[in-house]
């Protein structure tokens, strides 16, 4: 719940917006980059997560580098200052173009998917007169135990190169004499709390790096991806990642040689506490079996209740107390889906209250859209 200093400066405001706490942010970047920096690892941030400006600007200021999926991200990570020694380009669809953008930028490093991408570097590299330095992307088929649109590292996803394909794979290293191969990169999925999952994959990086090891390719670095999760039931009472036990399970389970570096490339984690939208109710339905609450926001804001039936903590800002009644929280947009979620417990609330969706700093404003021509949202930030 945000204090009434807080609350009362959102009234004059239009809705709906986002709301970054920066206090939570810097608390957040800070334990991370803390705890990792205990073993020395290299943690990269998946600017998938949020590009805000504001925000990567704070992200950018402890230092650690970018996680990119797209020629853009490349692009917008640059600019905000990460060094690009430290930007790392991951993707299954890399285009032409993009490619070379990241190898006029001269990034740390391609994630590469698959056999032909190995190719296309080359190719391209190989017209720069430049070197690409690579790390292949493998599909480990560790189930992450997550929601099935958010698994990424199992046999069935198109994500990466399968074990069974990897002395295609060698023999693409040894003919493209444009790449460097640095080393091995996995990611398996996203929203993982499981600390099980991550000792599971860290067995499957171990058995990977000695195969390559033993093919003649020495791994200089582990990228093990991302995927922390974070408490959407309980963003004011657990609104921390737990990046100790994370970074620690790799301390202890994987099996790091000397000289070896140890990557990482979270996203949500460090920002998904932070971010709020907040919104107010338009009109209020109460029917014979269900009462609507109506709001300015929708999934054009806020998809991941529609698209993953993923869980946000709803709270009504204007009523401390007050009868319970359960309500259907739903947003404007034409389309049955378009609903933050049912029978959810809130004071009676009237037309005008403020409604705040909790943990909204991650994959909320980066995926909005302008489904039914919306307007583009604004961000409000805290000091
Ligand atoms: N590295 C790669 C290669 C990725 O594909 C992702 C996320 C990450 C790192 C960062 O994962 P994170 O630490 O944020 O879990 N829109 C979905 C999440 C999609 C994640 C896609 N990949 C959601 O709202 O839950």
């Amino acid at each position: 719940m945000f204090n009434t200093t807080i609350t009362n400066k959102f009234k004059d405001l239009e809705t709906p917006f986002y709301y970054y706490d920066m206090g939570v942010l810097r608390q957040t970047l800070e334990a991370c980059t803390n705890a990792s920096a205990k073993y020395g690892f290299h943690v990269h941030y998946a600017m998938k997560a949020n590009f805000n400006p504001k925000v990567l600007d704070m992200i950018q200021s402890f230092g650690v580098g970018a996680d990119c999926v797209s020629g853009n991200e490349v692009k917008a990570a640059i600019e905000h200052g990460f060094d690009k020694g430290k930007v790392v380009f991951a993707g299954v669809g890399k285009s032409d173009k993009e490619i070379n953008f990241a190898l006029d930028a001269d990034i740390f490093c391609f994630n590469v998917e698959s056999v032909q991408e190995l190719h296309i570097i080359n190719d391209l590299a190989k017209a720069k007169n430049k070197k690409a330095n690579v790390a292949i992307r493998i599909n480990p088929n560790v189930d992450a135990h997550t929601h099935h649109f958010i698994t990424t590292g199992l046999d069935e996803n198109k994500f990466g190169v399968n074990i069974w394909q990897l002395p295609d794979v060698a023999n693409a290293l040894r003919e493209c004499t444009s790449l460097q191969f640095l080393g091995i990169h996995f990611h398996i999925g996203s929203q993982i709390t499981d600390m099980e999952v991550y000792k599971s994959l860290c067995t499957r990086i171990n058995e990977m790096q000695d195969w390559f090891e033993d093919h003649g390719f020495p791994v200089k670095v582990l990228n093990t991806g991302g995927g922390l999760g974070v408490d959407y039931h309980n963003p004011d009472t657990n609104g921390m990642a737990d990046f100790e036990s994370y970074f620690e399970v790799f301390k202890n389970f994987l099996n790091v040689k000397p000289g070896q570096e140890v990557h990482f490339e979270l996203g949500r984690a460090m920002v998904a506490q932070s971010g709020s939208l907040i919104s107010r109710v338009l009109y209020v339905k109460n029917g014979q079996k269900k009462n609507f609450l109506i709001l300015d926001a929708g999934m054009t804001e806020l998809i991941r209740p529609m698209l993953y039936q993923a869980y946000h903590d709803i709270e009504n800002l204007s009523r401390e107390s007050g009868q319970s009644i359960k309500y259907d929280v739903v947003g404007p947009i034409c389309e049955s889906t378009d609903c933050f979620r049912k029978d959810v417990d809130l004071p009676e609330s009237f037309r005008g209250d403020l409604i705040a969706i909790r943990t909204a700093g991650a994959y909320a404003e980066v995926m909005a859209s302008g489904y039914n021509l919306r307007d583009k949202v604004q961000s409000v930030y805290s000091a």
